[in-house]
């Protein structure tokens, strides 16, 4: 007996979006596409100088389980918010979705974690991340009977910047391999991939990690190479079950000798891709915990991301299984 189909793992963060075009990007020196750490000093200075902007709540894995929640997927999540303002909002969005969220919050500073995303013109986003409160998730925040009742525990790579959360996350996979369920993650970007390779290929290689999300340039990455071919070959040998994303290509799943191709859903206009990858995840983790084929996984993920990508935000506004019923996938 399970309690949770997926238990998500991840930095709490509010989300604060707004255009910008490729100048800003360079005048600022924000690396495009990427996820790029700040400090306050530097929120302060790129929050005088953005335009008009939206909070949504946010954070990679906390977007994963908004999303299973709207398939109707039993969903946790463990983060570190504090308790201010924002903090009170990630709270409220990520319960009302349906998300067990339970984590203490922090009494007092730093504050809860936000996110500068500037969207340009080709819809591709570019984070700026104050972590603020996320600091502070550590071992102390594991609920072992969440752990071990969940079938898959998702963290994201992201953890690994904060200090003390990869304690959280051996423990927590410990736990949920005691009670024989899966662990995975998402390699989340290609300079994170950068910081931590080596982290990240133990974890694969001692087992902690059981199947690994990643899109085309975090395999890239991981591996050093440039061919995505050669990355495949590697990562196949290295986990159990890996899906890589890319982009309008689709995605790719590899279980040991078996390949799955899945194809994109076409868009109607592609707004923002803030999401892409957690949405996929969503979909695709549904899927496996509720026993379908690899190929049915990689069509709930292609459609749950096709959809927050036409739309600003990193959860999507409409009911995931309404969705997904609609298009004969469930
Ligand atoms: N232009 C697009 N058209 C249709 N689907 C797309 C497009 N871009 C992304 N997707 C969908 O989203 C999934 C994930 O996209 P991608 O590989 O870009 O992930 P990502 O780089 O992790 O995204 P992000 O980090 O911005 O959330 C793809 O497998 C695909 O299903
Ligand atoms: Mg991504």
């Amino acid at each position: 007996m399970s309690q949770y189909d997926v238990l998500c793992i991840g930095n709490a963060i509010v989300d604060i979006i707004a255009r910008c075009d490729e100048k800003f990007l360079a005048d600022n020196t924000i690396i495009k596409g990427a996820m790029n750490l700040i400090d306050t000093q530097r929120a302060e200075l790129l929050y005088s100088r953005m335009g008009p902007a939206i909070e949504a709540s946010g954070g990679s894995a906390g977007n994963t389980a908004a999303g299973v929640a709207s398939f109707g997927g039993r969903a946790a999540f463990f983060g570190k918010v504090s308790d201010d303002y924002l903090g009170g909002v990630y709270t409220h969005d990520i319960r009302a979705h349906g998300v067990a969220f339970d984590t203490a919050p922090l009494t007092g500073n730093p504050p809860t974690a936000r996110s500068m995303i500037f969207v340009t013109p080709d819809g591709e986003r570019s984070m700026n991340t104050y972590l603020g409160a996320c600091v502070e998730l550590g071992p102390d925040d594991v609920e072992e009977a969440k752990a071990k009742g969940a079938k898959v525990t998702y963290f994201e790579g992201y953890l690994w910047d904060p200090p003390l959360a990869k304690e959280a996350i051996r423990l927590t996979a410990r736990h949920a391999h005691a009670a024989g369920r899966e662990v995975s993650m998402t390699l989340s970007d290609s300079f994170c991939v950068d910081r931590y390779r080596d982290e990240f290929l133990d974890l694969m290689r001692s087992g902690t990690v059981d199947i690994v999300f990643a899109n085309e340039s975090e395999l890239k990455a991981l591996y050093q190479t440039s061919s995505f071919e050669a990355g495949l070959d590697l990562i196949r040998n290295d986990c159990k079950l890996a899906i890589v994303t890319r982009s309008e290509l689709g995605s790719i799943i590899v279980r040991g000798g078996e390949t799955v191709q899945v194809d994109a859903i076409e868009i109607a206009e592609l707004v923002d891709t803030t999401g892409a990858g957690d949405l996929y995840a969503a979909g695709f983790l549904f899927g496996y915990t509720t026993g379908r084929t690899l190929a049915e996984c990689g069509k709930l993920g292609s459609l749950a991301a096709g959809l927050v990508i036409q739309q600003i935000g990193p959860r999507p506004l409409q009911n995931l299984r309404q969705a997904a019923e609609q298009a004969g996938l469930l």
